[in-house]
Order: structure tokens, then C-alpha cells, then sequence
């Protein structure tokens, strides 16, 4: 259901889950990406005369009170890019949300405090968290799911209220749904799946699906060693999942099986320590030395991995090639993101599958439209890749 299913919105409450989990530096937001794809939902309520009620969580409180986990600087953020004021209540469903609540009017915009301060938000018995849910949804008449990022996760505000109120999935969660459908359900090929980050087992589930609809699968990142080390070479003091090496050369044998090219970086910029100003040098991938670790793909690689992006219809791209934090090594992933901006121009459709991905081309200076689609969601779109269902967009069916 989406938002047009809940009819004439004139006057009524409508609760809206957004996904507000923003990187903080102290109490200043370091990429606000999440809170601007919230506000096409937003405006359009805001627009058709709703009172906004807005849920969402900050880090993971362990239903605490955690002041530095307090929304006040989304509240303020988002005040500036509405413009207008967007108190925030000081409690999710207590006296002062309910009191802001009633002082509404038609057009308003309110947020509520962070709802994990509550323990029955994330509680694993689903009868606490339903009775939570209950007084939640007390403050509103209608209930839109638009937190892409906590679709992954049965919680009281995302998925409990849904049982109690009539319910639609907002301009966000249907905008991810459709973009993230399109590319795993019916991609135009050659289809290229281009995975980093520093696990591999974080993605165990997204190569397993993919390595039966992808034409390539591109591997860089953090992960690309225990790739390497299943390859037989030695990766010296690289991040390595020891445990995860013969997985991986089962998924280097299905690759082969299906016909998925597999494409692994042919030299690595190495450093002696993981720090910003360590020195570094570019060796062969084959030939790391024993002292030394790798934090980017090297030059070759970084040419190899454009090419072969820009040589696709469809490229899903998930998690950053190197330490991108550290500018010395922000080339392998300045040239992935380089290579689905060229790919986009020439007609491909193209998906930065959120969390570090997302933060990496918008802190690199990549505009928002170089790019078909990028997600919000950082678990949720790798859950949604791995073809799973998900509680938060079941729960709307
Ligand atoms: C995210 O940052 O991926 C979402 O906001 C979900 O957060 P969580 O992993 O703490 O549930």
C-alpha cells in the first residue's frame, strides 16, 4: 500500500517512521543524506494539510535515555530544510508528545524523541512491544512507513504500530523498493555487482543470491583479501576471515560453474599501519609482503574496475574499496563511484546500496545525480539484495 491508498490526509495525524540514524561529529551531522530522502514524503503530507508526526531512532540506546542519542540536531537540520520550526518532544509517547500533539495544526511538522530510549521498542517479546505500539499509535490516525533503513527490523515504531492503525508505505520506502526491484528482479545486462567493505561475511547472503543473477561480481575492500587468500596468495597483515576462506572458494567454484566473471584487484596500495599518514606503496596483488597491509586497490585495479562498470546495463555497487576515510587511500573508491557515474551517462542503471557506500560519494564530493539510485538503507538494502522478506514491508501487504 502506499500513500495514496490512505485517502484525503486533511487534518489527520499521520505517524511517519523515517530513518534519521545519521552519522554525528558530537551534535553535528556529518552527512544528512537520510533526512533529505525523507522529505518528499514530508512536504507531500505537509501539502495535502496533514499534522506530521515524526517516529525515528538514533544509534542504539538499549532503551536508555542516552542524551548524546537525542534527535535534537535532526530536529534542527530538518527545521532548516523544511523551513519551519520542528519541535522536538521530549519523550515518544509520554505527556509532552501527546501535549505537542494536540497543539498541532494542519501543515505542522513535529518530531518525537528517539524512540530506542524506550526498552519495548526494540524488546524481543512481541506482546511488550505491541502494548508500546498501542500508545504510539494513539497519538496518531494513520501510519506511513517510510524509514527505508529499519525495514530489516520488527520493531515497535516501524512494525508494531502497522497492526494498529491503517497503513501505507511512504515516497521513500516505495522509491527503494522499486529502484532495488529492478535491478535484482529483471536487470538489463550485463549485470555487475561491485561489493566491498571490511567483511565478508556481512555479505555472505548478498554473493550467494547475486552469484545466480549477476553477470560479474567486482571485489574490492576490506574482503578482497580473504578472496585473495582463497586464491592461494598471501595477504600479510590484511583484514582476513581465516573462517570464511573455503566459503569463499566455493563461491570462486559456483562463479566459475554459472559463468559470473569474478573480478579480483590485480595490485593493492599497501601501508605499514593503518593510519592516515602511513607510508604506502603499490605492489601486485599476488605479492603482498608479510609486514604490510593492504588499504586500496592500486592504480591497475582501479582502471580494471571502472572499465567494467562502465561495460554494464546494470551495476549494484555495496560497500567502499579501501580505507576511502583516509584521503591516501580514497582512489579505489573515487573510481568505483567515478565508474557508475560514467555508466549512468551512457544509459546504465546504477545503485549505491547505501550505509558507508552512500556517505562515501557524497563525502567525495559525487553529485546526488550521477547516479540512478542511492539507497538509504544499509543493512535493509543488503537484506533486500539477499532476496529476503522484510518485517517492515511484509507488515504493510
Ligand atoms: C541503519 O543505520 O542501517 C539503520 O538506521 C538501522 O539501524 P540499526 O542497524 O541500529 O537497526
Amino acid at each position: 500500500k502506499t500513500l495514496k491508498d490512505l485517502g484525503d490526509l486533511k487534518g489527520k495525524r499521520v505517524l511517519v517512521r523515517a530513518d534519521f540514524n545519521v552519522p554525528l561529529d558530537g551534535t553535528t551531522i556529518t552527512d544528512d543524506g537520510r533526512i533529505k530522502a525523507a522529505l518528499p514524503t514530508i512536504n507531500t503530507l505537509r501539502q495535502e494539510g496533514a499534522k506530521v508526526i515524526l517516529m525515528a531512532h538514533l544509534g542504539r540506546p538499549k532503551g536508555k535515555v542516552v542524551p548524546e542519542l537525542s534527535l535534537a540536531p535532526v530536529a534542527i537540520r530538518l527545521g532548516q530544510l523544511l523551513g519551519v520550526d520542528v519541535p522536538l518532544a521530549a519523550d515518544t509517547y509520554g505527556p509532552d508528545a501527546q501535549t505537542k500533539v494536540e497543539a498541532m495544526k494542519d501543515g505542522d511538522v513535529i518530531l518525537l524523541q528517539n524512540v530506542r530510549f524506550n526498552p519495548e521498542e526494540t524488546s524481543k517479546d512481541e506482546a511488550e512491544r505491541d502494548e508500546y505500539a498501542k500508545k504510539i499509535a494513539a497519538l496518531g490516525e494513520v501510519f506511513v512507513s517510510d524509514g527505508f533503513g529499519v525495514v530489516h527490523r520488527a520493531q515497535g515504531s516501524n512494525y508494531s504500530v502497522a497492526k494498529f492503525l491503517p497503513s501505507a508505505a511512504g515516497l521513500l520506502v516505495e522509491k527503494e523498493v522499486k529502484a532495488l526491484s529492478k535491478a535484482t528482479e529483471n536487470p538489463e545486462r550485463p549485470f555487475t555487482v561491485v561489493l566491498g567493505g571490511s567483511k565478508v561475511s556481512d555479505k555472505l547472503g548478498v554473493i550467494e543470491n547475486l552469484l545466480s543473477k549477476a553477470d560479474r561480481l567486482v571485489i574490492g575492500g576490506g574482503m578482497v583479501f580473504t578472496f585473495l587468500k582463497a586464491e592461494g596468495y598471501e595477504v600479510g597483515s590484511s583484514l582476513l576471515e581465516e573462517d570464511q576462506v573455503d566459503t569463499v572458494k566455493g563461491y570462486i567454484q559456483t562463479a566459475k560453474e554459472k559463468g559470473v566473471e569474478l573480478v579480483l584487484p590485480t595490485d593493492i596500495v599497501v601501508a605499514d599501519e593503518f593510519k592516515a599518514d602511513s607510508p604506502h606503496r603499490v605492489v601486485p596483488a599476488d605479492s603482498i609482503p608479510a609486514d604490510k597491509m593492504g588499504l586500496d586497490i592500486g592504480p591497475d585495479s582501479q582502471k580494471l574496475f571502472h572499465d567494467k562498470i562502465v561495460d554494464s546495463k546494470t551495476v549494484v555497487w555495496n560497500g567502499p574499496m579501501g580505507v576511502f576515510e583516509f584521503p591516501a587511500f580514497a582512489d579505489g573508491t573515487r573510481a568505483v563511484a567515478q565508474g557508475l557515474v560514467d555508466a549512468t551517462k551512457a544509459g546504465a542503471f546504477t545503485i549505491v546500496g547505501g550505509g558507508d557506500s552512500a556517505s562515501a560519494v557524497r563525502n567525495l564530493g559525487f553529485p546526488e545525480d550521477g547516479f540512478s539510485h542511492i539507497s538509504t538503507g544499509g543493512g535493509a538494502s543488503l537484506e533486500f539484495l539477499e532476496g529476503k522478506a522484510l518485517p517492515g514491508l511484509e507488515v504493510l501487504k
